[in-house]
This record gives structure tokens, sequence and C-alpha cells, in this order.
């Protein structure tokens, strides 16, 4: 099975792909072309695996190189997005080309190659502060920023190429995934880096509640939905189906640590109060019964778990280089 991965060279693109190459699969990795030859977390792989890998350069956004890119392709996992919820305030326009118009060019090209599946990856955030928890699939849609209504937005187009068009399209939405290489703009790796090298904790909001999801779940969920028929035409959440406030995850990380940091808020890192989802958790009975999948690191005891392992990666140096310091919050 050949897989086209986008947003490969990102947080879960990178974990994804190395998931794949130990399953047997081809991975074919599109790296968002830059002028400064970087391909990510990819950069990091050891050279054995960096050679199984069939890396080209674009971007979602051009449709006539999408279209090249899905020659000989069997399925496409569609990764490539904006995330950061505070550039979306600043930015929304990037946000529709990448995260809907990039999508549009990988469903229409999926047409024209008779792809065997296209596997677009949702987020939690669409649900924004639910009426009920834990959150199923039919919960009501309710985007409280401009990342979370172009996430919405790509699902139904997805789910429209699917209905209008017969393409086999499955929707998997991962809740707040977190682990090793993410962003240090993230909560954890925030809270973690923090920790670690400041006198204080600086963070938004203190009370959200959020489902967190260890990486390596994310990507067998992933995995799990490849092939797998009763996923098509179906949004299905991955979540660790437990849920924490910012505040009790802080002092979660310091206990760990074995350290007492002061824990401040800060304004400029707080989104507008409407725009704030207040509460996030999984139902995953979907994903048990579809896709067979429930996550390995579960409740407390996993939280726990997956904070070690993500910590003891934030430790090393060596990893941290890669994180440049920066006075802008998104
Ligand atoms: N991290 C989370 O907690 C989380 C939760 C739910 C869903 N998701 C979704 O998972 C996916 C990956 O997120 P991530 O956390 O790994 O973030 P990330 O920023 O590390 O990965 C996104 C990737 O998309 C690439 N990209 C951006 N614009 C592109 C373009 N125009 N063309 C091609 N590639 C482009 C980036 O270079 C990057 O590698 C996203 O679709 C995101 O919405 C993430």
């Amino acid at each position: 099975m050949k897989i086209l991965v986008t947003g490969a060279e990102g947080f879960i693109g990178s974990h994804l792909i190395e998931g794949l190459i130990k399953k047997g699969h081809k991975v074919k990795a599109l790296v968002l072309y830059n002028s400064f030859n970087s391909l990510g977390w990819i950069d990091t792989f050891q050279e054995s695996t960096k050679k199984k890998i069939e890396v080209i350069l674009g971007d979602v956004r051009d449709k006539e190189f999408i279209d090249k890119s899905l020659k000989g392709v069997d399925v496409v996992i569609n990764l490539a997005a904006l995330i950061s919820i505070p550039y979306s305030y600043k930015a929304s326009r990037s946000y529709i080309e990448t995260n809907v118009n990039g999508l549009l060019n990988i469903l229409s090209a999926s047409i024209n190659r008779k792809i065997k599946q296209v596997i677009q990856i949702s987020t939690s955030e669409v649900y924004g502060t639910p009426k009920r928890v834990p959150i199923k699939e039919d919960s009501i849609i309710n985007a409280q920023s401009p990342y979370a209504a172009s996430k919405v937005a790509a699902d139904q187009l997805a789910l429209s190429y699917y209905k209008s068009y017969g393409l086999p399209v499955s929707i998997i939405r991962p809740f707040n995934t977190y682990g090793p290489r993410q962003s240090t703009r993230a909560i954890i790796p925030t809270i973690i880096t923090q920790a670690l090298n400041s006198d204080k904790i600086e963070i938004g909001s203190l009370f959200p509640k959020r489902d967190l999801l260890f990486v390596e779940d994310t990507v067998e969920g992933i995995i799990s939905a490849i092939g797998n028929k009763k996923s098509i035409g179906n949004i299905i959440n991955i979540g660790s189906g437990y849920e924490i406030s910012i505040k009790e995850l802080v002092k979660k990380i310091c206990k760990i640590l074995k350290i007492n940091k002061v824990l401040k808020t800060k304004k400029i890192r707080k989104r507008p109060n409407k725009s704030e989802v207040l509460r996030l958790l999984a139902s995953t009975q979907k994903a048990k019964k579809i896709l067979k999948w429930s996550p390995k690191n579960k409740g407390a005891k996993g939280l726990e778990l997956g904070l070690i392992k993500t910590i003891n990666w934030y430790k090393k140096k060596e990893n941290l280089k890669y994180f440049k310091k920066s006075n802008f919050y998104y």
C-alpha cells in the first residue's frame, strides 16, 4: 500500500510516517516547500529510516502539484494544516487557503487518480464548548475560532465528496494530542519547558478541561482507519476518554518533575472569552466499534505515563535545540 501523508514533517505527521514504515507501508511524505531546505522532523530521522521515505516538497494549495503527487498512490492521509488558534485570529484567510482549499485540491485529485481512501484529520476543536460530555460524533458543531471554522468546512467538504461522488473518505477526529516533537507553543510543552527552565510558569486560562491523547495512540488510531471499509463516510473521534483541567495538568507535571513553581496567568496567552472552549472530552465508543481502537494510555495513569515519556524527551538538550525562544504567542 502506497500512502501519501501531507504535513508529514510536523508533530503528528512525523510520528505517523514512522508508524507506517514500521507496519511495512510505502510512504510518500509531502513536506511544505521552504527556502531553508528543511524537512522538519524528518531531518532528525536515522538514515536507515529516511531511505525508506519518498519525500516530495510542495504545497497543498497548488492544485496541479497535488494532482501529480497523487499518481501511483493508494491512500492519502491529510494532516497538512495551519493549526495555531491565536494565529488564526490574525491570518484567517490563510487557514481557509490551506485547510479548506488545500483539501479541495486533494479531494478533486483523488477522484481523478482513483484513490482508494482519503483519511482527513479533523480536530475536537470543531465541537466548541459542548452541551454535554463525553462528546459523541453527532454532537452540535460550534466553531469558536477561525481555525475550528476552517476544520469544520474541511470535514464537511470531505463528507460532501463522499456523498456526491462516492469518494471513499474517512474522517478521524483526534482530541488534544501531546508527546515528543510538539511545538513549545502547545500547552503541555509550554508547561514542561517553563517548569524546567524558568522560575515561574505563565499560561492562559486555568480552568478549561481537555482530553489529552498521547501521540502514539493518535498514530495507532489513524493507522487503524487504513483500509477500514466501515470508516468510509464516517467521522470517528479518537481521544483518551479522560479529562483534566489546565491547572491540574500543571500540578501533575510539577509533581512528576518534583518541583514547585509559581503559576501565573498571562492575558496575552488567553483566548477571547467567547472563543475559549471550556471542555473537551471524547466519547470513543465509535472508535472502539468501527476501528477496534482504544488508547493504550488511558485514564489518570495513562496520562501520567505519557507525560513522563514527553518530559524525558524535552529534558534532553539535543531535543530542545529545535525550538527557538520567541516572544510571539501564536
Ligand atoms: N496537535 C493536536 O493536538 C491536534 C489535535 C487534533 C487534530 N490535529 C490535526 O492534526 C494535523 C497535524 O497537526 P500537528 O499537531 O502535527 O501540527 P503541525 O503544525 O506540526 O503539522 C502541520 C503540518 O502541515 C504542514 N503544512 C502547513 N501548511 C501547508 C501547506 N500549505 N502545504 C503542505 N503542508 C503544509 C506544516 O508544514 C506541518 O508540517 C492537523 O491537521 C491538525 O489540525 C492536531
